[in-house]
């Protein structure tokens, strides 16, 4: 038996209906807060990532799926290739590309999978959901103005909430600018020095190459050394300080609650400035459930001939689901109505009316003549449809047919133009 790849997984009905009530739920917010969908590719140059995400990231440095691309025809170059694992650094590349900063500011969402080689486990898998969103613009169109972290962060607030979530916490901190974080770097390095030996081959690297990279390790012998390490709070710059402050205020007045974590550097190079997750108790370890931030950098990072500092984040939409799942239940849609075609010859007479009755928006599953009505009846009751209606000879002729309540038991007689309304109320 062939079987899924391992990571990958089937989404399959009835949780697929709780997919797509997130996604129009998601929808319906972003709607509100003026964002437009984009989509890019799911595959991209490797060196988009390398450069926009940092080779030093577990990311890059492990989790891609790479190919080498070969070229057709003589005349076509080969290229390395790699499947998206995520959609900042590809909607950046599309912003340059079409030349998007004439139009001011741009307030862009995506929905669509994503790929790492993780270990998988639950809430964490080679092929994942992102709903993400990026901000970005010219600074003359406020693209960094504090404004937009909080409105940023406080859509992340309703949508949790429009969506049932409840018990998230957002961690917020600051990483500073490049400026800042060299200076960090330095310390980093400096304090990592005398310890780097003790701790893991990865860690021994990282302090080297990228010291601000060894907070993404998970072993756990090497949290203790981590938790002694300088904070990049003390080396702001009365700026990105400012800046911070000004965020926080914002989300103060508004009521949006948050946990300033000095910890959090997030796991990818190219953010500056505001960083955040929200974290949900219910997931366990993979807790995380949404992250983002600035990537005040990034545009030029990746060739840009104008800066087009942004802001943005993406939920995991797996987890989201996960969390969802057992408060909100089942919530596939059942049929209104089951016909039951009552022998031959009746086949094409229950198309007609189930062509009918759908066309006035109702839900109606079709049976099959050759069905005796016992079949029938256990086949509606299976799918748990609200109501069998009866289409034999007798019914067609004289346009009046028996539909009956399939939890009551309560049975009418309906004419034919009067069966939609009745099915419905
Ligand atoms: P990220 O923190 O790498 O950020 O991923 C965002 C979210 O994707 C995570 O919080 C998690 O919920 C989900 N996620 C990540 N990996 C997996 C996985 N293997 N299985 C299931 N879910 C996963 C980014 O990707 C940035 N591009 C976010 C961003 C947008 N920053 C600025 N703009």
């Amino acid at each position: 038996m062939i079987k899924a790849v391992r990571g990958t997984r089937d989404l399959l009905p009835p949780e697929t209906a709780l997919w797509n009530f997130v996604e129009e739920k998601v929808r319906e917010v972003f709607r509100a807060y003026n964002f437009h969908e984009i989509r890019t590719p799911i595959f991209e140059s490797t060196e988009l990532f390398a450069r926009g995400v940092g080779e030093e990231t577990d990311i890059v440095s492990k989790e891609m799926y790479t190919w080498e691309d070969k070229g057709r025809a003589a005349s076509e170059k080969g290229q390395m290739i790699t499947l998206r694992p995520e959609n900042t650094a590809g909607v950046v590349r599309a912003y340059i590309e079409h030349k998007l900063w004439d139009r001011g500011l741009d307030k862009l969402f995506y929905i669509g999978p994503q790929f790492r080689r993780e270990r998988p486990q639950k809430g964490r898998y080679r092929q994942f959901y992102q709903i993400g969103a990026e901000v970005i613009g010219p600074s003359t169109a406020g693209s960094e103005s504090p404004a937009r972290d909080a409105e940023i962060l406080e859509l992340l607030a309703t949508l949790l909430d429009r969506l049932g979530i409840k018990d998230w916490t957002l961690e917020l901190n600051s990483v500073g600018c490049p400026k800042d974080r060299a200076a960090y770097n330095e310390a980093l390095r400096k304090a990592l020095e005398p310890v780097a030996a003790s701790m893991c081959v990865d860690c021994q690297r990282r302090a080297i190459t990228n010291p601000l990279r060894v907070f993404d390790c998970k072993v756990p012998e090497d949290q203790s050394i981590i938790a002694t390490l300088p904070l990049i709070s003390q080396y702001l710059d009365e700026p990105c300080r400012k800046h911070f402050d000004h965020v926080m205020e914002i989300l103060k007045f508004v009521g949006v609650p948050f946990t300033r974590n000095e910890r959090l550097v997030r796991g990818l190079d190219y953010y500056t400035r505001t960083a955040f997750e929200f974290t949900h108790g219910a997931l366990g370890a993979q807790n995380s459930i949404l992250g983002g931030g600035r990537y005040d950098g990034l545009a030029e990072q990746l060739g840009s001939p104008q800066p087009a500092p942004g802001i943005g984040f993406a939920i995991g939409e797996d987890r989201i689901v996960l969390a969802l799942q057992e408060s909100v239940g089942d919530i596939q849609p059942k049929p209104d109505v089951y016909i039951a075609p009552l022998g031959t010859g009746m086949d094409r007479e229950a198309a007609r009316l189930a062509r009918e009755l759908r066309h006035q928006n109702v839900i109606a599953e079709l049976g099959d003549e050759n069905f005796r009505l016992k079949k029938s009846f256990e086949a509606a009751t299976k799918i748990g449809a609200k109501f069998i209606l009866i289409v034999g000879g007798n019914e067609v002729q004289s346009g009046i047919f028996a539909l009956k309540n399939l939890a009551s038991g309560e049975q009418v007689d309906v004419p034919r133009e009067e069966l939609a309304k009745k099915i419905q109320s």
